[in-house]
């Protein structure tokens, strides 16, 4: 069987789970700047991470269905703090500070860096990491350190691939295929690819479900 196949709404009653939960209003609820600012820990809690400007806050934003609930933007480094999204009663959708943006000064990309850690590394009820992955770059060194130190923790982590809407297929399936190979040396790699572009809404109903089966 394929390694990391491409994630499919396999029955209704899964598909009804998602249209269900994201039928609900989904609200903005705080940003977080330190650790001791993080909401109480009891909702089912999934987070966005990657590198700066691979469209984190836009998926939020077309999970939502709101055009900027989330602040995205071309400038990259656009979302600096933790910011929690409460969805229904019981999850928070955590849409986080991308990496590899270098033209910050130091000392906030430092202070952002290890804020980063402590949540990916301390948050007991994150239940998954959604890694996002821009589909016309693939998994960068900086992917493979968080995913790393996913590992080590043990927080389970899933690739979405960004943008598909800007990728030659050729080019996605090249992309899709090396993603492959560098996620099979990832034991907290949960073995599922989503595929998804914000703009045309792609993989955003698989991407709902996906989250609304998470227990
Ligand atoms: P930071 O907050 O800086 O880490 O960035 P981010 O990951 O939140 O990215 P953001 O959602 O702000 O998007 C960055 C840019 O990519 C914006 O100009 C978006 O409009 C664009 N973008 C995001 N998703 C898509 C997509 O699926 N398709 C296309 N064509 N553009 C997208
Ligand atoms: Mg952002």
């Amino acid at each position: 069987m394929l390694k990391f196949p491409i994630a499919q709404i396999l029955n209704e009653n899964d598909r009804q789970k998602g249209h269900s939960l994201f039928s609900k209003e989904i609200t903005f609820l705080k940003g977080v700047v330190d650790i001791v600012g993080l909401p109480n820990d009891k909702r089912i809690e999934i987070c966005f991470a990657g590198r700066s400007n691979v469209g984190k806050s836009s998926l939020i934003n077309a999970l939502a269905s709101k055009k900027s609930l989330a602040r995205s933007s071309n400038t990259p480094g656009r979302t600096q703090e933790i910011n929690y999204f409460a969805l229904s009663d019981t999850n928070y959708l955590v849409d986080l500070p991308g990496y590899g943006y270098a033209y910050a000064p130091i000392e906030k990309v430092e202070k952002w860096q290890k804020l980063l850690k402590d949540y990916l590394t301390g948050r007991v009820s994150l239940r998954r990491v959604f890694l996002l992955i821009d589909s016309r770059h693939g998994v960068k060194e900086i992917d493979e350190n968080l995913m790393l130190l996913l590992d080590k923790v043990a927080v389970t982590f899933q690739i979405v691939m960004t943008k598909i809407d800007k990728t030659k297929k050729s080019e996605l399936e090249q992309s899709i295929e090396k993603t492959r190979e560098a996620l099979g040396e990832h034991p907290a790699a949960f073995p599922e690819l989503l595929l998804t572009s914000s703009t045309k809404m792609n993989g955003i109903e698989t991407l709902r479900t996906t989250i609304a089966n998470i227990e």
